[in-house]
């Protein structure tokens, strides 16, 4: 990634696994685990904060249309459907 890139603009110039929907921290369709590199990441927002919040996002969760880039970073993408959004529901099999 280049430095000061968004993951918005790193999801579409790389073609990563990223998705996006209201780009607002709203919908969370861009949630991501961060695996490495979190002080690479720009501080997050209150709008980010408070919708992290409703959905009991663990601490290194973040939305990537709300974050910027400065350096390296690994990441993980929590697609919709993902299990680990909901915690207290067991496992369909
Ligand atoms: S695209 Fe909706 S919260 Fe990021």
């Amino acid at each position: 990634m280049d430095l000061d890139d968004t993951l918005a603009d790193a999801t579409f110039r790389y073609d990563l696994p990223i998705r996006y929907r209201c780009e607002r921290a709203v919908c969370t369709t861009c949630l991501v685990e961060v695996l490495e590199g979190e002080g690479n990441l720009s501080e997050m927002g209150e709008r980010e904060k408070q919708t992290l919040a409703a959905i009991k996002a663990k601490p290194n969760w973040r939305l990537s249309c709300q974050v910027s880039v400065m350096g390296d970073v690994k990441l993980d993408y929590i697609p919709i459907t993902d299990p680990r959004r909901r915690p207290d529901e067991p496992p369909l099999f």
